[in-house]
């Protein structure tokens, strides 16, 4: 089995820390994660820094990544202003983002489910004539803060009209971290009669403590590619109670474990996420950090 991991630290990690790390030290995380193995790297967002203030510096950043063969730079663009934005720096690779349920969707990016489809299907339209590939992402796939459930038959129609569009891959974000084994289960189960487990990746948060369970669930179910933090730091700033991804450390660790090579230097990742809590001035919650830490 091969599983592709996506770190997602360097953006939904900061974006939801109260600490904004100068751009140097952002850099600096980059290319520690990269020596550490990564090599599918979401860097920042191009979102209004007013709603995102820790990603201000997103063109800053993104414009002097160092380039390195078989890494992908990847960020999220919400509109054609992002995309415009993106387009002038070493980015690869971009990622629109929309939620599944109505009322996330419209606290996040301040637009209906409806209104939001043309916007990114603009999005996808003018990356892909400028050779980018654009990824997916669906948020409150496994349930929203303001809505509760979230039918999966919603799920479905947001993933469709995203691959419509002409992304590569959706990637199923459990927002808030409320999913539990059983449950991912059932929804991939569903999605998969729709759409192939390998256009389909697993974004889990790990609030409840349930993160690594899913992601373990969704790779029996056939998903390869997951999405996760280094640390385990993460968040959604408009979807109140979420916290942090799953730890890109746990999840190698249990990969390690089940014989899957990754890649990744584990030791080397763990140095990385105390050498940012420095900077953060605090510890981070990845299970196997602190036994790093504590060993
Ligand atoms: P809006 O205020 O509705 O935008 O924001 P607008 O189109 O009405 O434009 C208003 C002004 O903003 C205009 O400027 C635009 O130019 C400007 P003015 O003419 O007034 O001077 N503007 C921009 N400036 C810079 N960059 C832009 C941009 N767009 C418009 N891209 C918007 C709409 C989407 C921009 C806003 O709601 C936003 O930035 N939201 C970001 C929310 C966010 O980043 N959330 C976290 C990421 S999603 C997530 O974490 C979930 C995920 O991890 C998966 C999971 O866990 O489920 C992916
Ligand atoms: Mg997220």
């Amino acid at each position: 089995m091969k599983i592709k991991i996506v770190e997602v630290g360097l953006r939904d990690g900061l974006q939801n820390e109260k600490t904004v790390l100068p751009t140097e030290v952002k850099r600096e995380i980059a290319d520690r994660l990269i020596t550490a193995g990564i090599r599918h790297l979401e860097v920042t967002s191009f979102v209004h820094p007013k709603w995102v203030p820790q990603l201000a510096d997103a063109e800053q950043l993104a414009k002097e990544l160092s380039k390195r063969p078989a890494v992908t730079y990847r960020a999220l663009v919400p509109n054609r202003k992002g995309l415009e934005r993106a387009l002038e720096t070493a980015v690869d690779e971009f990622a629109v983002f929309m939620s599944a349920s109505e009322t996330h969707n419209r606290k996040n990016i301040n637009k209906g489910i409806d209104g939001t489809f043309p916007v990114l299907a603009e999005v996808v339209e003018l990356a892909r004539e400028r050779g980018k590939k654009v990824r997916g992402y669906v948020s409150t796939v496994f349930g929203c803060p303001y809505e509760g459930d979230v039918p999966v038959s919603q799920v479905i129609k947001v993933c469709e009209r995203l691959f419509e569009m002409g992304v590569y891959e959706v990637s199923l974000g459990d927002t808030i971290g409320v999913a539990t084994p059983v449950q991912v289960k059932a929804v991939l189960k569903e999605l998969i009669k729709h759409f192939p487990a390998d256009r389909l990746a697993g974004h889990f948060h790990d609030t409840r403590g349930t993160g690594l369970a899913n992601a373990y669930v969704a790779m029996e179910m056939g998903i390869t590619t997951l999405d996760a933090s280094f640390g385990g730091m993460g968040g959604c700033p408009y979807a109140p109670g979420a916290a942090g991804n799953l730890a890109t450390e746990d999840l190698v660790y249990l990969l390690h474990g089940m014989g899957v090579e990754t890649g990744i230097n584990l030791d080397a990742l763990c140095e990385t996420s105390l050498w940012v809590e420095k900077r953060l001035g605090k510890p981070l919650p990845s299970k196997v950090l602190r036994s790093y830490a504590g060993s």
